[in-house]
């Protein structure tokens, strides 16, 4: 039996990988929500699947969380950071201070200032694989051509964190590693389409015709769990062929 916690499973990518987990009825999925879900709350009719408040914007939150988790499972094997929100769609020169926060607070605290709640738990577990949802958008390297400046920034600097805490918790036989999941069409992902597009709906179109569905998605998260060991410890990888990204 494998204990794995997801992180903003209420809709998109999140739902869709707590859905395809939850299918191992052996199997036990702590899934979290910051507000109701329907459609997560429908997977509970498997029994092995328990939903846990949290809004990672929110240090009380985060706390109660830390100790509903204790009182909830005794270890966790596999943990999933995959919260964020992406609302960004201006340049640096026309992004506001409300969008930088809720970027940063969101996407670069949130699961930093949530991993210590979940921390002594992994260390009860021998498997102790840890993945953070990032994106090409963060890599400082390759920049993608689009102006979600906020976003972009916001994920570079969970890079950083995560980078870092791979390094320091090295010899304690982690697997702590950061995934590109590719472009999947999520509610996220076209609302922000819509608005870069501008109108241009052959353009619209043709972003949304690239894009793979959360379920196919969540199937290669699945293959890409279980492909990625200990030597992969602090690599950030697009999960369709495991290849580097770019920092
Ligand atoms: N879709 C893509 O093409 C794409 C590409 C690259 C990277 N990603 C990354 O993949 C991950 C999932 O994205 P998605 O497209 O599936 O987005 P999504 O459908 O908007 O799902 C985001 C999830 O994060 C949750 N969340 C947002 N703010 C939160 C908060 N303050 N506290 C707790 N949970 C919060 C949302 O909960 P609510 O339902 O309450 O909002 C939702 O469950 C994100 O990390 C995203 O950056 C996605």
């Amino acid at each position: 039996m494998v204990t794995y916690l997801v992180i903003g499973a209420s809709q998109g990518i999140g739902l869709a990988l707590a859905d395809a987990l939850s299918k191992n009825r052996e199997d036990k999925v702590i899934a979290t929500q910051r507000k109701e879900s329907t459609e997560l709350r429908k997977l509970t009719e498997r029994k092995n699947v328990v939903i846990l408040n949290l809004d990672v914007a929110d240090q009380k939150s985060i706390a109660e969380f830390g100790e509903k988790l204790k009182a909830t499972v005794d270890s966790i094997d596999i943990a999933i950071f995959n919260s964020a929100v992406a609302k960004a769609t201006t340049p640096l020169l026309e992004t506001t201070a409300e969008s930088w926060t809720e970027h940063f607070v969101t996407n670069s605290l949130g699961p930093v200032l949530v991993y210590p709640q979940v921390h002594p738990l992994l260390l009860k577990s021998d498997i102790r694989k840890v993945f953070f949802m990032s994106s090409t958008a963060g890599s400082i390297q390759e920049q993608v051509p689009y102006p979600v400046d906020a976003y972009g920034a916001s994920k570079a600097h969970l890079n950083y964190s995560v980078r870092k805490l791979s390094q320091e918790l090295a010899g304690e036989h982690f697997t702590i590693v950061l995934l590109h999941p590719g472009t999947v069409s999520t509610n996220a992902f076209n609302a922000v389409v819509s608005i870069l597009a501008g109108g241009d709906t052959e353009l619209e179109e043709g972003a949304r015709n690239m894009a793979i569905t959360p379920e196919t998605c969540a199937q290669q998260i699945l293959a890409a769990i279980k492909a990625l060991e200990e030597k992969d410890n602090g690599r950030f990888v697009q999960i369709s062929d495991l290849e580097n990204v770019s920092f």
